[in-house]
């Protein structure tokens, strides 16, 4: 493990995440831990790019996507003002919205999962996080959340991309389930329910050794 705690949040979209990320975030640093709560895609100047390209002003390919991902997650981990990496190696924890499961979720639907798989997880830059939660909850409870939240939706924001883009998170979870540690929650409860179940989790995780 890292010396700091590495936790990922993934889940489709309007499953609830970034209200429960503030959550545990919250919670974490109530017990004295020092967290970095981040996001993918960045504000870097890839990530413009990517913004561009979810919003349908810059049309782009799949495999064009993935790579400007990778870069994205690349220049998240080791850049010199808030990589993920020197947080990790000072000892603060890294609480992640989206990583590279996102990447075979929704990249590996157009573009050949191997390849996205094989680019993300075989680079030495991009780290392993010490624990995925996955906010499971279904594409047409979420879809109606989109509805009352977003103003415009993002193009893969509509109901049948959201159905295969879970699936494959499922799918790929499945293939990664020796490899890393996934956790899979019903997102669908209660903001106060879930959180709870995330909190089992991370004591689960870490031991419960914050106290
Ligand atoms: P999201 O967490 O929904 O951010 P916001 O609420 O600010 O829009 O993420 C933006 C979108 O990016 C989401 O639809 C998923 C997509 N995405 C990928 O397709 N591949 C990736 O590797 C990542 C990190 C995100």
């Amino acid at each position: 493990m890292n010396k700091g705690r590495f936790i990922v949040f993934e889940g489709i979209d309007g499953s609830g995440k970034g209200t429960q990320i503030d959550l545990l975030v919250s919670e974490m640093k109530k017990r004295g831990r020092q967290v970095y709560q981040t996001a993918e895609p960045t504000s870097s100047a890839t990530g413009g790019l990517i913004r561009d390209a979810l919003g349908g002003l810059q049309k782009r390919d799949a495999y064009e996507l993935s790579a400007l991902f990778l870069t994205d997650r690349i220049f998240h981990n080791v850049n010199e003002v808030n990589g993920i990496k020197q947080f990790l190696e000072k000892g603060t924890d890294v609480v992640c919205d989206r990583y590279y499961y996102s990447s075979f979720a929704y990249q590996g639907i157009d573009a050949d999962l191997k390849w996205v798989m094989e680019l993300n997880l075989g680079c030495q830059e991009i780290l392993r996080p010490d624990l995925c939660i996955f906010l499971d909850a279904d594409a047409d409870a979420c879809d109606e959340r989109i509805e009352n939240n977003r103003f415009e939706r993002e193009i893969y924001e509509n109901l049948s991309a959201q159905k295969k883009i879970r699936k494959r998170f499922l799918e790929v979870f499945e293939m990664l389930k020796d490899r890393e540690n996934i956790q899979i929650i019903n997102g669908t409860g209660k903001i106060d329910q879930v959180a709870k179940e995330v909190l089992a989790v991370y004591d689960s995780v870490f031991g419960g050794k914050d106290r």
